[in-house]
């Protein structure tokens, strides 16, 4: 209806949780379902400052620490104008990683507490809800090798890990643990559930601004 906003539903969570499978069931079953919704993921590679990312993920290019988490968090803002366009027109906007994921990958590394982590995304757009994929490194690992991409091996996900569990203390924000080791369809069928009743619950509350 007119001067509704749409959601901003986040899916966070460790390598192969399922995150991107469930964006798309969403986004699918939600556009099946007669509700306007789109997906978008981060890092975004499709823009400059992606496929420099991209190129240091893949390991063709070489930055330092804290250069590639502002470039994570610039990604993210310079999308910012299209997903307040998009959620005012009232199309629910399901995101494959956010600002959870800059912040756990920086701070598991050497010498960066999480609070420098968080300053460059503070003021982003602030998730109505944030679905975490729940799953076990033994889970993971049934779901194939990590590949060779930057990050992909166990004890730095391990690390990444606790950094997330420290985000989910924040009371502020709208964290719900959802167990990725059932199949794809039940997860899919929790997450729609929950994803409907956030739509509703926020279609007339203006958009926050995410730690401020
Ligand atoms: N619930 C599930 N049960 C079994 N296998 C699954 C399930 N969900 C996803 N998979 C499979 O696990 C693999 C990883 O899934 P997916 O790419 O969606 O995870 P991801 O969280 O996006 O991973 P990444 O962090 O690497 O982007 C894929 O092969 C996918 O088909
Ligand atoms: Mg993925």
């Amino acid at each position: 209806m007119a001067g509704w906003r749409g959601a901003l539903i986040v899916l966070e969570g460790v390598d192969r949780a399922g995150k991107s499978t469930q964006c798309r069931r969403l986004v699918q079953s939600l556009r099946a379902a007669g509700l306007r919704a789109d997906l978008l993921r981060f890092p975004e590679r499709s823009t400059e400052i992606g496929q420099l990312i991209s190129s240091y993920l893949v390991k063709d290019k070489n930055l330092e620490d804290h250069t590639i988490h502002l470039l994570f968090s610039a990604n993210r803002w310079e999308h910012v104008p299209l997903m307040k366009e998009k959620l005012h027109k009232g199309i629910t906007l399901v995101v494959d990683r956010y600002a959870f994921s800059g912040v756990a990958f920086t701070s598991a590394k050497e010498n960066f507490c999480l609070e420098w982590c968080k300053q460059p995304d503070i003021g982003l757009p602030k998730p109505d809800l944030i679905l975490f994929l729940q799953l076990s490194p033994e889970e993971a690992a049934k779901r194939g090798n990590f590949g060779s991409e930057r990050y992909e091996n166990s004890s730095f996900q391990e690390k990444v890990l606790q950094s997330f569990y420290h985000l989910m203390t924040d009371k502020t924000l709208n964290w719900k643990l959802m167990d990725a080791s059932k199949s794809i369809e039940d997860l899919h069928r929790e997450i729609k559930s929950i994803a409907e009743e956030t739509i509703q619950e926020v279609q007339n509350k203006p958009l926050e601004e995410l730690w401020k």
